[in-house]
């Protein structure tokens, strides 16, 4: 019988795929399996029985990998199956960025006792105008899962696309869509577009990308969505570049209190992949993960070894 500890809420959906050689278990003390969503395991010691981990959700960044690799315990994701959700909430980011929804229903919650409240928000909704997102130009940085389908999404609505990914060829590139501009200069994306979105993960190589030379190469009045993870984006320069008035706009789903403080930026709870679809596929992949690695030494999205 193997023990499965679960280090986050993991949907039922998924639990309910553990077989009869399964069960939960409290105690992380004898626990075969982890299933793990966004607790931050770097500081935890490594229990005695641990034979794999996996992470219901794309982003590692909770995880010690190496620790892990060494002790010889992989550690799997679930690439993809909260792309969806991700692809949605990063396409209303857009349009609150575009038109100021937030400011308009706070003002109808501020006016709800108003019995006029008709009229009065013909008169007031000038100042809740924006712009549309057709024909605008989105830029695509990482074309991944989310990436991939954020294109025919954002294209089916009147959209450009440019993207970015050194990870992709031009080939694969055009098999995303045909009408993308594929670019492997971000220079070109960032000159280009309207909105800039991050869809790569977070290591040491993409900490700070976004910075002060990334944002002077980017489009006046652009807007930034980070759906990916905070570290991306250099918050200092974030700040220059929304203060400045070169950036419309930041829209982010990981609060911190340096983002907190930008006038300009649309703060999110991490709400990404926070949907029921989301929450179960990805619990669905974990467990298999997990049982198929236990039972037969498969390792399917494995990110730590080989
Ligand atoms: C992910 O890494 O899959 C998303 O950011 C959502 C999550 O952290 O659960």
């Amino acid at each position: 019988m193997y023990k499965v500890h679960c280090l986050n809420n993991i949907s039922p959906v998924g639990l309910a795929l553990l077989s009869d050689n399964y069960e939960l278990t409290d105690n992380i003390e004898e626990a075969d399996a982890i299933l793990v969503r966004s607790a931050d395991m770097h500081e935890m010691d490594i229990p005695a029985n641990l034979k794999a981990v996996a992470r219901a959700g794309a982003g590692v960044n909770n995880i010690p990998l190496e620790k892990m690799a060494e002790a010889g315990i992989p550690v799997f994701n679930t690439p993809g199956a909260n792309a969806n959700a991700v692809k949605e909430l990063t396409i209303a980011g857009m349009l609150l960025a575009s038109r100021d929804i937030i400011g308009g229903a706070q003002w109808c919650k501020e006016n709800a006792q108003d019995e006029n409240i008709g009229k009065s928000a013909e008169k007031a909704k000038k100042q809740f105008a924006g712009t549309e997102i057709t024909d605008k130009t989105l830029g695509i940085i990482g074309l991944g899962a989310i990436g991939k389908l954020m294109v025919p999404a954002v294209e089916a609505l009147g959209m450009k696309v440019v993207g970015y990914d050194p990870f992709v060829t031009p080939e694969q590139a055009a098999a995303i869509s045909e009408s993308m501009t594929y670019v492997t200069d971000l220079n070109d994306l960032y000159g280009d577009s309207d909105f800039v979105t991050l869809h790569v993960p977070a290591t040491p190589e993409t900490t700070g990308m976004i910075n002060d030379e990334a944002i002077a190469a980017m489009k006046e009045g652009a807007v930034v969505l980070n759906f990916a993870r905070g570290t991306l984006v250099d918050d200092e320069a974030m700040a220059r570049g929304l203060a400045e008035g070169k950036l419309r706009a930041y829209v982010t789903d990981f609060a911190n209190p340096a983002v907190m403080a930008m006038e300009g930026a649309i703060v999110l709870p991490h709400l990404g992949a926070s949907t029921e679809e989301a929450e179960d596929n990805c619990a669905k992949m974990a467990v298999e993960e997990i049982m198929d690695y236990l039972e037969t030494g498969t390792k399917t999205h494995c990110v730590n070894m080989k």
